[in-house]
């Protein structure tokens, strides 16, 4: 256990080390703290091997020379003892749950290096460019209310919701969960805000509604998922702390679990066909997809299976663990109802991600480059494309293996907790620069913490918000937002992603 803790540290590295990255087994000791050199050594290296590598042939950022990425003062002498605030619990029925109040309100980092964000990040500008000259006003947000689940109030660094409607299971709980955590992670560093959240499937605030000389703003409404015609605002899902209705873990902990088990099994060693479980009642594209399906008569090179929710739930979830399912050279993925969260599990794996063209995206989904990190399935296209796919891998074993490596890495590297935290904070900066009103807690609006959500729940509810608990401030600087694409720049990413596509049309796949 101590030997998998050391790794996984390692591996992951020590921009997670103030995310907490806990519970990995079920002792639970703190982990050792990490000198300022060390940690300054590390992250150089890590910024240097890893992520500005396979940047600089992707992304440029004008106005930011590789230089200017990492700034560090101080570095020198006694790591500083570090506060650690656990889940504090009254454990009486007749005490009631209060919120402690010794939580620090600012938080100065010994240490300062800014590392550039992701390329990703620069979406942001792109989901808030709708309200850019004009701001938004408390009557544009209000306009929501009657469809968003609920209002988050943001006041001297304490979270206030006003819940309208029950979303689907818990997920508006768990994104709550995640701005409290954001909130410990970098106190004094969220600004007053009101915003509205919508946590179910599809997009809500549609482009063509809002066009047209007499057209009004449109409303801006926080949402899990956007597509190439709606103005929702996007913001991580739910799942990154865990999805306890179908068992699944934190996103710390999934990745995790699916690294070391994708270890034990080469890529070359790996069944040479496409794997696919999931639900495909869910949506048409999901059930086209189960006419890929091998039969007697035409191998399409697919392997597909229907994941039983029910039945899971009953067995225990012994069939649908997220990091059994890397034995395949190559994994399909397909969108649900809208986006799907499956999207990082299969892409974690480092099998090759086979990704039927989506037509809806996550937040960090739209950073990703065809070819780079997975390869393209044309959605009317499918069968034939899969079977293409997988013949072409098998006799370029080399080629495809790595495609599947990058997309894995991307997510170890981009989408490690920190940056999570990272795109909620500029995203909700960049979002108050753009608000026209004082922030106002509502009559009627609760105040949450971690207590209040946490205490009253067990199972694997209480054990993920366990484990994305953040027990102490941030001891690095949130990276630094890279600036807005030019148009041109915006054009030219697009268009190299649509020219992989027509590069498989020429491939007569
Ligand atoms: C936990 O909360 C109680 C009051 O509810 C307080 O007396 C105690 O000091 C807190 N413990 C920690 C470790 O913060
Ligand atoms: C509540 O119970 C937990 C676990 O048994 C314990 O660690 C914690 O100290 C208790 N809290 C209080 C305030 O007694
Ligand atoms: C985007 O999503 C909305 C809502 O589901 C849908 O009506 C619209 O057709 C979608 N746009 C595209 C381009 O698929
Ligand atoms: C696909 O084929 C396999 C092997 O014949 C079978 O076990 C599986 O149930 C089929 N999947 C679907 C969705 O029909
Ligand atoms: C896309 O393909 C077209 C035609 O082949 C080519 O002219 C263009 O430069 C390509 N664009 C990018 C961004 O690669």
């Amino acid at each position: 256990m101590e030997d998998e803790e050391e790794r996984f540290r390692r591996k992951i590295g020590p921009g997670s080390h103030e995310v907490r990255l806990h519970s990995l087994s079920s002792t639970r000791r703190p982990l050792k703290s990490w000198t300022p050199a060390a940690v300054f050594a590390s992250f150089v290296v890590i910024v240097l091997c890893g992520s500005v590598v396979s940047w600089l042939d992707i992304f440029v950022f004008p106005g930011i020379s590789s230089r200017q990425m990492i700034t560090a003062k101080g570095g020198q002498g006694e790591p500083p003892q570090k506060m650690e605030f656990p889940l504090n619990c009254t454990n009486s029925s007749t005490v009631p749950q209060t919120c402690p109040k010794n939580y620090p309100t600012k938080h100065e980092p010994e240490e300062s290096y800014a590392v550039v964000c992701p390329e990703y990040f620069r979406w942001i500008h792109e989901d808030l460019r709708p309200w850019k000259s004009m701001g938004i006003t408390r009557e544009m947000m209000e306009r929501t209310k009657n469809i968003a689940h609920f209002r988050l109030v943001i006041k001297n660094g304490k979270a206030y919701i006003e819940h309208y409607k029950r979303p689907f299971q818990t997920r508006d709980l768990g994104t709550i969960w995640g701005i409290l955590q954001l909130l410990r992670l970098y106190p004094g560093k969220v600004p007053d805000l009101e915003l509205m959240f919508y946590c179910n499937d599809r997009p809500m605030i549609m482009k063509n509604h809002y066009q047209g000389p007499n057209a009004g703003s449109p409303p801006p409404l926080f949402h899990y998922c956007g597509n190439e015609t709606s103005l929702d605002i996007l913001f991580p899902d739910w799942s990154f702390w865990g999805w306890h209705e179908v068992n699944i873990r934190t996103w710390t902990n999934t990745y995790q679990a699916i690294k070391e088990k994708a270890k034990e099994m080469e890529w070359k060693d790996r069944i040479p066909y496409a794997y696919w479980k999931g639900n495909p009642g869910v949506s048409a594209n999901r059930q086209g997809l189960m006419t890929c399906n091998a039969t007697e008569e035409h191998d399409w090179n697919a392997r597909l299976y229907v994941q039983n929710w029910a039945a899971e739930s009953r067995e225990g979830f012994k069939e649908s663990r997220l990091e059994d399912q890397c034995i395949h050279r190559y994994k399909i993925f397909v969108e649900g109802k809208a986006w799907s969260v499956s999207d990082k599990y299969i892409l974690a794996c480092d099998s090759t991600t086979l990704l039927i063209e989506p037509v809806y995206h996550d937040f960090f989904l739209r950073g990703m480059l065809p070819m780079e990190h997975y390869w393209p399935v044309r959605l009317n296209n499918k069968c034939r494309d899969i079977k293409f796919a997988v013949e072409w891998g098998n006799n370029h074993i080399k080629e495809a293996q790595a495609i599947g490596e990058r997309g894995s890495r991307f997510l170890g590297e981009n989408l490690k907790m920190k940056y999570v935290y990272d795109y909620m904070l500029h995203l909700l900066v960049e979002y108050v620069k753009l608000l026209k009103f004082t922030p106002e807690v509502p009559v009627g609006a609760t105040e949450y913490c971690a207590e209040a959500m946490a205490c009253p729940v067990g199972g694997l509810f209480r054990a993920n918000m366990e484990d994305s608990m953040v027990k102490s401030p941030s001891e690095s600087l949130p990276c630094a937002l890279p600036p807005p694409y030019d148009p041109r720049e915006l054009q030219g990413f697009m268009e190299r992603k649509r020219n992989y596509t027509r590069l498989l049309e020429e491939l007569g796949g």
